[in-house]
């Protein structure tokens, strides 16, 4: 059985898909797994997840972009297709958290096992890409590239290049709730609007990337000096800039808005909006009374995460 992690979009979403830079961070207790098995009966792999509603083989369902990732890593890496892989994930789907990066790269981690092969993240991000593509259209690449490397990175796009992906440095731990609105949002509906935004009035649009990319890097400051407050500001600052742009919800700023008034120092949507989840930084006393106010302010779900601290180097490639 192999596994990938669910992420959150620290800062920067929307604006990465525009060449900013946006900051990421996997959530290692939440995670998608896949499981292969021998299955002589067919000759075509069939995928088994019962999460997502289905059991198909891959020529049933040739557009599915699951589908066309185990094409592809099958034939070049020489595995026998008569096999069954069984999805599981604990990560709500469109959501905000990578539930989609999360599954593709489980089963790219679990068929390169099966073959004894092993790549390095950034390739395994890139496999994952195509199949992303699917999902949600023009995907700026930094849910896969966070899930496949499984540590805080910071990822911008580049004209011509490779996207930038960089090691983020974190000096504290870093406490979050996680407040899900219980409203499903596929990321490429909030992305293709931004689009249809963006071209309509690009000088307003670019603009607001700009401010969204100055927070960023003040941000990457805040995390290597361990300026918790300042993160937090910073994140109050993204969600406006969020509202601005048009990504934010009703239930989005209610659920942050709680957040605030329960002692968060700062909150944000997080990853496409329009539903999906916010998070809240906060020092851990507050964590229990925030995740009650977020439930009171109507989440679905709340969830408490840590995440270490991190040096600034990948230790894997
Ligand atoms: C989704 O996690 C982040 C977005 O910026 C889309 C993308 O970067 O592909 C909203």
């Amino acid at each position: 059985m192999a596994t990938a992690p669910a992420k959150l979009i620290l800062c920067g979403e929307h604006a990465v898909v525009y060449g900013r830079p946006a900051i990421a961070l996997p959530l290692a207790d939440v995670r998608a797994t896949a499981t292969v098995t021998a299955n002589y009966s067919t000759n075509e792999p069939i995928i088994n997840a019962p999460d997502l509603g289905g059991r198909w083989s891959i020529a049933e369902r040739p557009d599915d972009p699951l589908s066309g990732l185990v094409k592809t890593v099958i034939e070049r890496f020489g595995i026998s297709p008569q096999i069954e892989i069984t999805i599981r994930s604990a990560i709500p789907i469109a959501s905000g958290m990578g539930s989609g990066a999360a599954i593709a790269t489980a089963i790219v981690r679990e068929l390169l096992a099966l073959s004894g092969q092993t790549l390095p993240p950034a390739v395994i991000a890139g496999l994952v890409y195509e199949s992303e593509r699917g999902y949600h259209g023009t995907p700026s690449g930094i849910d896969n590239t966070v899930v496949a490397f499984e540590q805080p990175i910071w990822f911008q796009r580049r004209s011509n290049l490779p996207p930038l992906i960089e090691p983020v440095a974190i000096n504290v731990p870093l406490t979050f709730v996680v407040g899900d609105t219980g409203i499903r949002s596929p990321t490429r509906l909030p992305v293709g609007a931004v689009r249809e935004r963006w071209q309509a009035d690009p000088v307003r649009y670019e603009a607001l990337f700009d401010q969204v990319a100055a927070l960023v890097v003040a941000a990457r400051e805040a995390l290597a000096t361990g300026d918790v407050p300042a993160l937090g500001h910073l994140l109050n600052t993204n969600h406006e800039l969020l509202r601005e742009i048009g990504v934010s919800s009703t239930e989005l700023d209610q659920l942050t808005a709680a957040a605030c008034a329960a002692g968060a120092l700062g909150a944000k949507l997080a990853g496409g909006g329009w539903g999906g989840v916010m998070i809240a930084l906060t020092t851990p006393d507050r964590a229990t009374d925030i995740a009650t106010a977020l439930r009171a302010a109507g989440a679905t779900n709340t969830l408490v995460t840590t995440i270490a601290p991190a040096a600034a180097f990948f230790p894997d490639r």
